[in-house]
């Protein structure tokens, strides 16, 4: 199938010998051979690359493409399918802003074009090309938080050992996953993530359990999260609990069971998060919108989790506005490879900076992520890059630390 695929990519400061020429005319007998165009747009720092053949053939290409070292942060914007090509089987053409003005290499790019210019202006593939010709500035993306220069280095967590094995009688135990500030050396908050007494999944404890006493166990079993945050002394610490939303409607007295719960373990309302998911907030907003009042009265913090999962997204802040907001991992996951992913989160950090609304990555499993997430301006993270929950405790944490000079990969 004819595809169109759009990246952009940072020319690698390291490369000093670049021959864009030989590079272009290379690639040129090379592409010609695939069938495929490739138009390189450069502007001293930046390459803007539309890729136009056979789909496999393409795909194949572009992961040649990506771990190419002569540039760094290649992202995909675009990966299209189309009845025609907008350009001419042409092999490989470059347009090198350095060289020519914009005015010329715009219209050079639409002369090599089959489209018109009434139809190329409403093009999605031309608005990328003309937004990266007529941009002012070159980016500088990332130049603190660059993978190569951050390694992780293990420290053992500020808490008490672990205990052994579930507290008295209780149905259930909890592993503890910490929420960190990289760059404070911080821990933000730990949350208790629940786990059957083998430790089996949460699905697989609910599973177990009758329908109609679901919203009372959930909402008993944070007497057990609370209890282990005492046990293993937690300090001043926040700990962050998941509930079922209607748990806070369904089972009478819910906020004030909560509320005598946090007091008998020796914690302040202050130091506990109760984290909603999105989807579970919108089949009983009405209802669940009392609960949070009592809950936001008694000093206890709110979270939304799993955010941009579901089908509600930025809408549902017209509504409710958490003290925090967790990005769904789905979303964060390879961040750094993903145009579209990246304009997503750009705007959710721009809406939670207007509200003053906290806001977690979590499920960050690789360092490219957290770069990304961190020079986009997230400061707080989750994931197992940087501590795995660990049952009845927590485990170490793995710090990142900065070299200005790259670290050797092992
Ligand atoms: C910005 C940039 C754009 C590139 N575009 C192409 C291209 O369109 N076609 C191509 O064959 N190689 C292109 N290359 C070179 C490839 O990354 C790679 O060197 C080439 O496919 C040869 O790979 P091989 O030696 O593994 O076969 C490009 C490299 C860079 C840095």
């Amino acid at each position: 199938m004819l595809t169109t695929l759009i990246y952009k990519s940072q020319l690698n400061p390291s490369c000093q010998s670049l021959s864009l020429i030989s590079l272009v005319e290379k690639a040129r007998q090379r592409n010609s051979a695939l069938d495929v165009t490739g138009i390189l747009l450069f502007n001293g720092a930046d390459f803007l690359q539309i890729l136009e053949g056979p789909e496999e053939v393409l795909e194949k290409l572009f992961c040649k493409i990506r771990s190419d070292k002569r540039h760094h942060s290649v992202v995909e914007l675009m990966r299209d399918y189309g009845p025609r090509r907008r350009f001419e089987n042409v092999g490989m053409l470059l347009f090198d802003l350095l060289v020519d003005s914009q005015k010329s290499v715009l219209s050079s790019v639409l002369r090599y074009s089959k489209l018109d210019y009434y139809l190329a202006a409403q093009d999605r593939v031309f608005k990328f090309i003309q937004s990266f010709i007529t941009r002012e500035q070159p980016t500088r993306d990332g130049a603190v938080f660059l993978p190569e220069r951050w390694k992780l280095a293990p420290e053992h967590a500020p808490f008490g050992k672990c205990i052994n094995g579930p507290i008295d009688n209780q149905v259930c135990q909890f592993a503890l996953q910490p929420i960190i500030e990289p760059t404070e050396g911080k821990i933000s908050s730990l949350e208790a993530l629940i786990r059957g007494n083998d430790g089996g999944s949460p699905e697989r404890f609910f599973s177990a359990i009758d329908q109609d006493k679901m919203y009372e166990v959930d909402l008993q079993t944070k007497a057990y999260a609370f209890a282990l945050a005492e046990k293993i002394g937690i300090g001043d610490h926040k700990i962050a609990v998941n509930l079922l939303p209607m748990s806070l409607v369904n089972v009478p007295g819910a906020v004030d069971f909560l509320m005598d719960q946090i007091l008998i373990h020796g914690l302040q309302p202050e130091q506990v998060v109760i984290e909603v998911t999105e989807n579970e907030m919108i089949s009983g907003f009405n209802q669940f919108n009392s609960a949070i009042k009592q809950l936001r009265a008694a000093g206890i913090g709110l979270a939304i989790d799993d955010f941009g999962s579901g089908y509600a997204g930025l809408s549902l802040l017209t509504r409710f506005q958490p003290d925090k907001l967790k990005i769904d991992r789905e979303i964060v996951s390879d961040i750094h490879l993903s145009g579209p992913k990246q304009a997503i989160v750009k705007s959710i950090i721009s809406c939670c900076t207007d509200l003053e609304i906290a806001l977690v990555a979590e499920g960050i499993e690789k360092i490219e992520e957290w770069c990304w997430l961190e020079s986009a301006g997230i400061k707080r993270f989750q994931g197992f890059l940087f501590s795995r929950p660990k049952l009845n405790g927590v485990g170490e944490i793995h710090w990142p630390q900065f070299s200005s000079a790259p670290f050797l990969s092992d």
